[in-house]
């Protein structure tokens, strides 16, 4: 679309600029608490909340504090959290059986939210890396990560999620033919109102440094994740992935990181029409707030505007840490 304008001085933009009203009424694009996914991390314990170092403001909470922070959410209009696991070294091992584990941290979590807050949605990572001993999100063989063989530990997991009430799966893992194994087994199952979104185009990025740590999975992964996660050089492999995710029965799909991957945002929107996502991820977060601590940027705006470009590149949602604090200036 070419934009009709007429010329200066007949058209001055600053017109529409003079005042505050004015340039709301408007704005092409509006943040909503209603798009917020939170994500949060739960630990073992009771009244614990562990700071995580590299990103201010994030503990990892047992799971009294998390129901505290669900109720907290709810208050503020958040409708959805994400739950990730600070998983005890011991019981991570090389086949990632907790993962499946109708008990573990995560599965009790929804449980305990969704019987405190039974309003809130619960999304939950399908990915082994929360409790794989090598740090990797599927089954490593002879230093490979194996994909058939990961598939079918998906699986359980996923099973074990949907059993505990998660509403939302969010296949993280980027093993090939997830989405569709995952599919198939909820229908089987009569889970088929469970809801997948998938990490469609997942980068293998720098950027989930401060979420490593934060899940236990830094200091234990051996190597990169590189032979599944997708080379930040490409974007129309982004296209096909989102594609056959769709193909295979996923609702919605995600990007991840975030903001260095608008363009990306921008190109599965327009192209395919569906909930579109981003993860704004760990070190986004944490390169804010360090440089908001340090006095280098303003927090706030640098928040606010992070997140504006999120829905001015398409997105219906993001997937932020930021979704308390937000939600917070929303309601100011
Ligand atoms: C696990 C997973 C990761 C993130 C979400 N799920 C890390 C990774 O793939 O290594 C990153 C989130 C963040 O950085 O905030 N598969």
């Amino acid at each position: 679309m070419t934009p009709t304008v007429a010329p200066y001085p007949l058209a001055r933009s600053r017109r529409l600029r003079r005042t505050p009203w004015l340039r709301d009424m408007v704005a092409e694009n509006r943040l909503h608490v209603a798009d917020l996914i939170w994500p949060i991390f739960v630990r073992a314990g009771d009244g614990v909340e562990e700071p995580i170092a590299a990103m201010p403001g994030v503990a990892r909470m047992s799971l009294d504090r998390a129901v505290a922070a669900a109720r907290q959410a709810a208050g503020l209009g958040i409708r959805c959290m994400a739950l990730f696991p600070y998983t005890d070294v011991a019981l991570k091992t090389p086949g990632a059986e907790e993962a499946w584990n109708p008990d573990n941290l995560v599965n009790r979590a929804t449980a305990a939210i969704k019987s405190a807050v039974p309003d809130m949605g619960i999304m939950l990572d399908v990915a082994l890396d929360p409790y794989n001993s090598d740090g990797h999100d599927g089954i490593m063989r002879n230093g490979v990560v194996v994909n058939d063989e990961t598939l079918d530990c998906l699986v359980k997991q996923a099973l074990v999620q949907a059993e505990a009430g998660a509403d939302i799966l969010g296949p993280s893992d980027m093993m090939d033919g997830r989405i569709g194994a995952i599919r198939r087994a909820l229908e089987a199952e009569g889970r088929q109102d469970v809801a997948i979104m998938s990490y469609a185009a997942k980068y293998a990025s720098a950027f989930y440094g401060p979420f490593r740590d934060a899940v236990g999975a830094g200091a234990l992964l051996k190597g990169d994740k590189k032979t599944y996660q997708m080379d930040p050089a490409n974007s129309d492999e982004a296209l096909r992935e989102v594609a056959r995710d769709i193909a295979e029965g996923a609702d919605m799909v995600m990007v991840k990181p975030g903001m260095p991957y608008l363009d990306i945002c921008s190109r599965v929107k327009r192209q395919f029409g569906v909930p579109t996502f981003a993860y704004q991820v760990s070190g986004e977060y944490a390169m804010i707030m360090a440089a908001a601590q340090n006095g280098w940027l303003d927090g706030d705006r640098a928040m606010v505007e992070s997140l504006l470009a999120f829905k001015r590149a398409g997105c219906d949602g993001v997937l932020t840490y930021f979704a308390p604090r937000i939600a917070k200036w929303l309601q100011a």
